[in-house]
């Protein structure tokens, strides 16, 4: 007789197994899925302080990373994973694409939590009202980010003999003196996301904050076709005789690379940039430098990150509610936005542990809510819906990349872009 074939060895067999996997299914902690894109260097080392803090609390944490800066990619997969009836528990999701996933009906509440941290008392109104749909809280803030930066290399700004420039003009004339000394002026990744970053940083310089405001805010079609617009979109394709050839489909990370190893000078991008040179171990003011955006000194484009929460049950979302209560508190705040490069969403925190970069960050951000510069990032999605900033994107990108087309007609196919949207 084979063991198999005895009939009570193998009910004793299956009842062992059966046991064991019972045994490990309740010793299993409650788990998150988080979807998100923060797959750099600097990203991948704030994202694992989350969960680090998750695993502490006895929570699992399964890691849903879709790769590709400005998170087209991690969107899409979001968008399929949710037709299929099987969201994460919870995804990086910004701005008003929030309200758009609320009204699917996607979206499950935290107002428990909500109340019990004081939310309402801790977030500032603006971005309090980002995360909730109907009234009730459905996503939570991990940080404020900063678009409009300019960041360089100072042994290659010495080597050119030139100063962080403050102005477009002074951006051109440093960037000449960068080449001729040997260097690659501006470092970029031609991706349609990373082109219209730098555009609304020179339409911000060159149109101002009124200005921005009325084209990619409220997407006004004067503003859009107007003499302004054209200015601007002349000024942005100028920027290519400061960029270098091999920049077609070079991610952002790699660019900010060329900064920190000194092959190129500066670079214009959001301050997860800053992630970067922290995680390559470089102190901000002496071996890299940062500044706002030529000529955006008064403004503050931002980028708030938030985690909204998909509607799950039972144990997956008590998984679900602690971790939006981890979120807004201090030490992840703190130790996140040190990697990640932005500075807490909550304003209470102490700023000395940050670098001289955040710390003006957080001065900005706070003398431009007062004086009116403060603005919501168009390339980031807070600004407008995604079709629009996908069509706005178009536009930029075609336009950037275009041996022959005019401004004016760009300024036109801004209007139409706006327009079929509405
Ligand atoms: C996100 C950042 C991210 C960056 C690059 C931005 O849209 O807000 O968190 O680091 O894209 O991927």
């Amino acid at each position: 007789m084979t063991l198999l074939a005895n009939p009570f060895r193998k009910t004793a067999l299956a009842l062992a197994t059966a046991a064991a996997a019972s045994l490990t299914f309740s010793v299993q902690a409650a788990e998150v899925e988080v979807l998100h894109w923060w797959t750099s260097g600097g990203e991948a080392r704030a994202a694992n302080v989350l969960k680090e803090l998750m695993e502490a609390e006895g929570y699992g944490w399964e890691d849903f990373a879709v790769a590709g800066g400005g998170g087209e990619t991690a969107m899409t997969v979001l968008k399929s994973r949710a037709m299929s009836g099987n969201p994460p528990s919870a995804a990086q999701i910004k701005g008003p694409e929030i309200q758009e996933w609320g009204e699917l009906g996607l979206l499950g509440e935290l107002d428990e939590v909500a109340e019990a941290e004081g939310w309402d008392e801790l977030l500032p109104p603006t971005v309090a009202d980002v995360m909730r749909h109907n009234g009730s809280y459905v996503a939570v803030p991990v940080n404020v980010h900063r678009v409009n930066w300019l960041w360089a290399n100072p042994q290659v700004l010495a080597a050119a003999g030139v100063e962080m420039p403050t102005t477009l003009d002074e951006l051109f004339a440093a960037g000449e003196a960068i080449r001729e000394a040997g260097y690659i002026p501006l470092a970029h990744g031609g991706q349609a996301w990373q082109d219209a970053t730098v555009f609304e940083s020179v339409l911000l310089a060159s149109g101002g904050t009124e200005f921005y405001q009325q084209a990619l805010v409220e997407l006004d079609p004067e503003a859009l076709g107007s003499e302004r617009m054209i200015e601007a979109l002349e000024t942005f394709k100028r920027l290519r005789e400061l960029m270098d050839a091999d920049m077609s489909g070079r991610d952002w990370n790699i660019a900010t690379s060329m900064v920190i190893e000194g092959s190129a000078g500066m670079q214009l991008m959001g301050d997860w940039a800053k992630g970067e040179f922290t995680a390559a171990g470089l102190t901000a003011g002496e071996e890299y430098l940062c500044a706002a955006a030529p000529g955006t000194q008064d403004a503050f484009t931002f980028n708030i990150d938030s985690l909204a929460m998909f509607r799950v049950e039972g144990e997956e979302r008590e998984a679900q509610q602690a971790l939006a209560r981890l979120v807004l508190e201090p030490t992840f705040q703190e130790a996140f936005n040190l990697a990640k490069g932005s500075i807490p969403a909550r304003p209470d925190l102490d700023m000395s542990g940050f670098d001289v970069c955040a710390q003006q960050s957080m001065d900005d951000f706070q003398r431009t809510a007062e004086e009116g510069g403060l603005v919501p990032s168009m390339a980031h999605g807070m600004a407008v819906r995604a079709d629009v900033q996908g069509a706005i994107f178009d536009v930029v990108t075609n336009y950037f990349n275009s041996r022959d087309m005019a401004a004016e007609e760009a300024a036109r196919r801004m209007v139409n872009a706006a327009q079929a949207a509405l």
